[in-house]
């Protein structure tokens, strides 16, 4: 099969692939569409053969279930078996937007969607290009990040393609991700909600709008976190390198370690923010101003494009473990081998 990368630069364009792209999904065929975070990999949810190809493509184990994203909390509601309390509440504050919601489904969610799970994830993503998809086709679209399992999450259509060609019908492209990494994964089926991945929906973001304590599944004692969150996740091919946000003389450390490798002869790649452009790294790869957003958005596309460059290496400078700050240490402590902490 051949991949189509679906162009939506023009007016013209956009309701041609659109178009197109709902016609596929329709047909039980894979599309992979922007989000805000990150590019998912679609398909219709009320396709059993279809949300199995997810997982072949992906090679994603059975166990861990997929996201259904909607258009509107409309479409979520014909999906829930009881609405939490809260429910209402966040999805007016976020959706769309980087929030994922785990509530009880009903009968019309496949137990392939959900690993047979009785709970469903459910997002509405902010993409206009995505909405305006969602809209035209009326159904649920269930999708995981549009990458191979364990490799680190698109935030491109090339980056899609590079994965993913000739195993899906197309490749929506919408221009990169802003936000850059997965949503914020929000348990509601729990007397008090629990955060079962951290996003840039933090908790504080969450507890100013629910006025009520909501914890982390990493401070619960035996709460499993969610499934997909116990395998390999978001590792590039070079290894990973993170040096504490603490460290005294962070920049000259990290300037050393790069003059140090270099005479070793390792290739290696500096992911870091403007202020180190001048490190003497041979590949440099900008985290903009060195903001936990601007972490974020350029993370994944940064680590992707250091591997292509070759490098067998990668030192990044980490960031305090809160706020935003906490979901990019999260996929950067499990993509990197090892944390310089004196
Ligand atoms: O931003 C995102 O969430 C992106 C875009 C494409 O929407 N999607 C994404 O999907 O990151 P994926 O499959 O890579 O991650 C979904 C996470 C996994 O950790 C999975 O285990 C968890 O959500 N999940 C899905 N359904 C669940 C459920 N019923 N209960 C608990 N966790 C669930
Ligand atoms: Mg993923």
């Amino acid at each position: 099969m051949q991949t189509t990368i679906l162009p939506t630069g023009t007016p013209q364009e956009r309701a041609t692939s659109i178009s197109r792209a709902a016609s596929a999904l329709r047909g039980g065929e894979l599309v992979a569409f922007p989000t805000e975070t990150v590019y998912g990999l679609g398909a219709n949810a009320l396709m059993d053969d279809a949300v199995r190809r997810v997982f072949e493509v992906k090679r994603r184990p059975m166990d861990n279930p997929l996201i259904v994203h909607v258009e509107a909390l409309r479409q979520a509601m014909e999906l829930m078996q009881e609405v939490p309390p809260c429910f209402a509440e966040l999805a007016r504050e976020f959706w769309p937007g980087p929030l994922t919601l785990i509530v009880r489904h009903n009968a019309a969610v496949s137990d392939i969607v959900t690993a047979g799970l009785d709970t469903v994830a459910l997002r509405v993503p902010d993409h206009k290009v995505t909405r305006e998809l969602l809209r035209l086709l009326e159904l649920p679209v269930a999708a995981p990040s549009a990458n191979i399992s364990g490799t680190v999450s698109p935030t491109t259509a090339d980056s899609v393609y590079a994965d993913l060609n000739g195993y899906i019908s197309c490749v929506l492209d919408g221009g990169p991700c802003v936000v850059g990494i997965e949503s914020t994964v929000l348990d509601l089926t729990t007397r008090d909600p629990v955060i079962l991945r951290p996003g840039t929906v933090t908790r504080e973001d969450l507890e100013d709008v629910l006025q009520a304590r909501v914890y982390f599944a990493t401070d619960v004692p035996d709460r499993p976190a969610s499934p997909g969150m116990k395998y390999r996740h978001y590792a590039p091919n070079a290894e990973l390198v993170l040096f504490a946000h603490d460290l005294a003389d962070l920049h000259q450390r990290i300037a050393d370690a790069l003059r140090e490798e270099a005479a070793r002869g390792v290739v290696t790649g500096l992911l870091a923010p403007d202020s180190y452009a001048d490190s003497g790294a041979a590949h440099f790869h900008s985290l903009g101003s060195g903001e936990a957003v601007e972490y974020a958005r350029h993370i994944y596309a940064g680590l992707r494009a250091l591997d292509s460059a070759g490098c067998s290496l990668i030192l990044c400078p980490a960031l305090p473990d809160e706020g935003i700050g906490h979901a990019v240490m999260n996929r950067l402590r499990k993509a990197a081998v090892r944390i310089v902490r004196d």
